[in-house]
């Protein structure tokens, strides 16, 4: 499918896979809504992106809060006038043993991982609905098919993703004509890590970079780029993308 003038909503476009799938869509020609809540990052890309010819539009969106979410679909739509794809991207993993108690993280992570997908998929889905057409692509993780200890957490929130993404696809697929991609990355370069407050888990997770060639934010964005090109009638519901030598 050729993605000339189709329209995205990416969330979490401020850095990391959501930026660099921002970047590769403008490339082929796709009007992106860039939404997060670090609006300098987000104007920075923006005028990446005008400079290089491409469209974009800043949304200032925090997923947790549904008012946001609906405001900034609305405000992506009023600007191009519909709504082609949604990049449910917006994600944390500040991990931690469950027996440390982190509460206030496990809450954020289900706010954002979870809720947050929830909210922006309810923005989108009443107009793609009335389009009758839309490709929903949400992030899940390697986390999201597999359990690891430390990240007891952050795997429930990404397994609740594919669960949901899966529910997602068997209700709005064929009665809507609503494309919906899972994608299940392995390790990938960028800030994620950075949400780490246990000391010995940001060490850990620091190492692993030594272990193995990380994939890069841009491998993603080809990978979900080919999800998007495949002609209408094609659904890639899944795809989990590792680095070749990841061991686990
Ligand atoms: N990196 C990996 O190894 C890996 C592997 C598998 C899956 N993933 C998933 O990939 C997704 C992107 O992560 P990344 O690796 O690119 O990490 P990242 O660079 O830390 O990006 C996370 C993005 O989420 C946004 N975000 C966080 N809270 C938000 C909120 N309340 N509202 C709106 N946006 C919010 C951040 O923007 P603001 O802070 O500006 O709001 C940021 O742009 C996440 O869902 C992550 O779980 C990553």
């Amino acid at each position: 499918m050729n993605l000339q003038g189709k329209v995205a909503l990416v969330s979490g476009a401020s850095s990391g896979i959501g930026a660099a799938t921002a970047r590769k869509l403008a490339a082929n020609g796709v009007k992106v809504g860039l939404a997060a809540r670090r609006v300098a990052r987000l104007e920075q890309l923006a005028k990446e992106i005008h400079a290089a010819g491409g469209e974009a539009l800043v949304i200032e969106m925090d997923v947790v809060d549904q008012a946001s979410a609906d405001a900034g679909v609305k405000k992506l739509v009023n600007t191009y006038g519909r709504i082609d794809i949604a990049f449910n991207n917006a994600g944390l993993m500040p991990i931690s043993d469950v027996e440390s108690l982190k509460t206030t993280e496990w809450h954020r992570m289900v706010d954002v991982n979870i809720k947050g997908v929830l909210n922006t998929t309810a923005a989108v889905l009443p107009y793609m609905q009335k389009q009758r057409s839309g490709h929903i692509v949400n992030t899940s993780s390697i986390a999201g098919r597999k359990v690891f200890p430390g990240l007891s957490v952050y795997c429930a929130t990404k397994h609740a993703i594919t669960a949901f993404s899966e529910g997602l696809r068997l209700e709005i697929s064929p009665k809507h004509n609503i494309r919906v991609t899972c994608i299940q990355p392995g390790a990938v370069e960028s800030e994620l890590f950075e949400h780490i407050s246990d000391n010995g888990y940001r060490k850990q997770m620091e190492q692993l970079k030594e272990q193995m060639t990380f994939l890069q934010s841009g491998d993603i964005a080809d990978t979900i780029l080919f999800a998007l090109q495949a002609p209408s009638y094609v659904d890639v519901a899944e795809l989990f993308v590792l680095p070749t030598n990841q061991p686990w």
